[in-house]
């Protein structure tokens, strides 16, 4: 039987990534192998992408194109091969990051996206996507104190603001794929929400 495909978004210091480890070891325990992997990346030459996108200032619509290379890349060697052998696939970001950064974030227009998005998937969308959700200063505040910015978190709070109403439109006009986290309240009430969201698969 073919794998489910998961995937995480959210704005940068929206406290994602705090919960991987938590969510493959949930999904381990419905014995299924299980592919942890991550966008832009995912093999070899998709985490070299990976560094010129996350470093190199380049037009909006390059940015775009890169991030769809790298996802062609990424689908056909790793999230398809898992998924046709059964094995569950979550990513650390998909094609809703391009929707989100690159058109709600830096206005690169929507019907490219869907170009783009009908060519190098076909028909293939996540089955689940969470979605950790935190008002703009909570984000901005997280990285103010967190490790060095990258070239996407050095953005402006205004940016983030458009990143944040990007993905909540994403989620509102997609309903039956999308849940949306809660990342603003007690760690262990993430936890749970994210627990009983990955109950229901
Ligand atoms: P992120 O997933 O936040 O990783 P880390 O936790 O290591 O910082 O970093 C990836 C960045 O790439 C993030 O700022 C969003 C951006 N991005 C896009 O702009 N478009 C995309 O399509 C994807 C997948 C990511």
């Amino acid at each position: 039987m073919r794998g489910k495909f998961i995937t995480l978004e959210g704005m940068d210091g929206a406290g994602k990534s705090t919960h991987i480890p938590d969510i493959i070891k949930l999904l381990e325990k419905k014995d299924v192998e299980v592919v942890s992997t991550r966008e832009p990346g995912g093999t070899a030459l998709g985490e070299q992408l990976r560094t010129l996108l996350l470093k190199e200032p380049m037009h909006p619509e390059t940015e775009t194109l890169l991030m769809f290379a790298a996802r062609r890349e990424h689908i056909a060697q790793i999230i398809e091969p898992a998924l046709a052998r059964g094995a569950w696939v979550l990513s650390d970001r998909f094609t809703d990051a391009t929707y989100a950064y690159q058109c709600g974030g830096r206005g690169v227009l929507a019907n490219k996206v869907i170009d783009l998005e009908a060519w190098v998937q076909g028909g293939l969308q996540p089955d689940l996507t969470l979605l950790f959700d935190v008002p703009v200063e909570v984000s901005v505040a997280r990285l103010a104190s967190a490790r060095t910015p990258d070239k996407f978190e050095r953005e402006s709070e205004e940016f983030f603001t458009k990143i944040r109403n990007a993905y909540l439109n994403r989620a509102n006009n997609n309903p039956n794929r999308f849940c949306i986290i809660n990342s603003n309240q007690a760690l262990d009430d993430v936890k749970a929400e994210v627990k009983s969201v990955i109950s229901t698969l």
